[in-house]
């Protein structure tokens, strides 16, 4: 049944087609215009994975807790696990049982508001080369600032997923600009930042989801939604970690 629910998910996904009604489009994010890294650059980037496969990315936040979006948690625990410390989507690193997965109580899957979850790994995540936490950022940031955006999405819209993690750079945006691009989709809350290039051209895409938005060296976003992928005038939409701080330490003690 789950298993049903995923797939018209991706399938409505991978369509890209939120129109007539113009509810927010989700679960179509990888990474848009960038190119190939190593873990060892992003050492906070894992694999969010169900039923052996990538589903979504992630951030270690502290040594038991992994940072997602709320849509990325479909199932139980049991039914997640979490790859830590590889380049690679499908091989290496260390695997990490889930523990416990806690969806935002008011994430809402019609307007993606308050997309953030937490999964809580089984035992604690060991450091060590291409492992490692990454702060929250807890102040506003300026539009206009760059940021660094991670994952083993699709590299173009209803592409396929690439298995090697690549990473590009989009510029914040501002919150009052993104909400005008979205008005016809009911505009951003304040759980929400986005970035991307008003040409478009490099954003993440489907299987980016939940991964890390950083800038400064803190994480700032988690990816969430979008209309397509890096298509001029549509940023890419982020759960807004400064807004969520409060709701992210409270549930994981970070
Ligand atoms: N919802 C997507 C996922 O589940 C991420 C979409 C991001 N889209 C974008 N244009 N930035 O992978």
């Amino acid at each position: 049944m789950r298993v049903l629910v995923c797939l018209a998910l991706l399938v409505a996904c991978v369509a890209g087609n939120p129109a007539p009604q113009l509810d927010k489009p989700r679960l179509d994010g990888r990474i848009v215009g960038g190119s190939t890294t190593t873990i060892q650059n992003f050492p906070y980037q894992v694999s969010l994975q169900y039923g052996g496969s990538h589903i979504c990315g992630g951030s270690i936040i502290s040594a038991n807790y992994v940072l997602t979006a709320a849509h990325c948690i479909i199932g139980s625990a049991s039914q997640h696990r979490i790859r830590v410390g590889s380049t690679f989507s499908n091989s290496g690193g260390t695997i990490y049982n889930a523990a416990q997965v806690i969806r935002h109580a008011s994430y809402n899957s019609r307007t993606l508001d308050y997309d953030i979850g937490l999964i809580r790994t089984s035992s604690g995540i060991a450091g060590g080369s291409g492992v490692a936490s990454i702060a929250l950022q807890s102040a506003n940031i300026a539009a206009g600032t760059s940021a660094v955006v991670s994952g083993w999405g699709t590299t173009s819209e209803g592409g396929s997923a690439s298995t090697t993690l690549r990473q590009v750079a989009v510029p914040i945006v501002a919150d009052a600009a993104c909400n005008s691009a979205y008005a016809s989709y009911g505009g951003i809350t304040a759980r929400m930042i986005c970035a991307g290039f008003t040409a478009g051209g490099r954003d993440a895409c489907q299987g980016d989801s939940g991964g890390p938005l950083v800038a400064g060296g803190r994480l700032v976003g988690v990816v969430s939604w979008g209309v397509g992928c890096a298509r001029p005038n549509f940023p890419g939409v982020y759960a807004k970690v400064s807004n969520l701080r409060s709701w992210i330490q409270s549930n994981s003690g970070v």
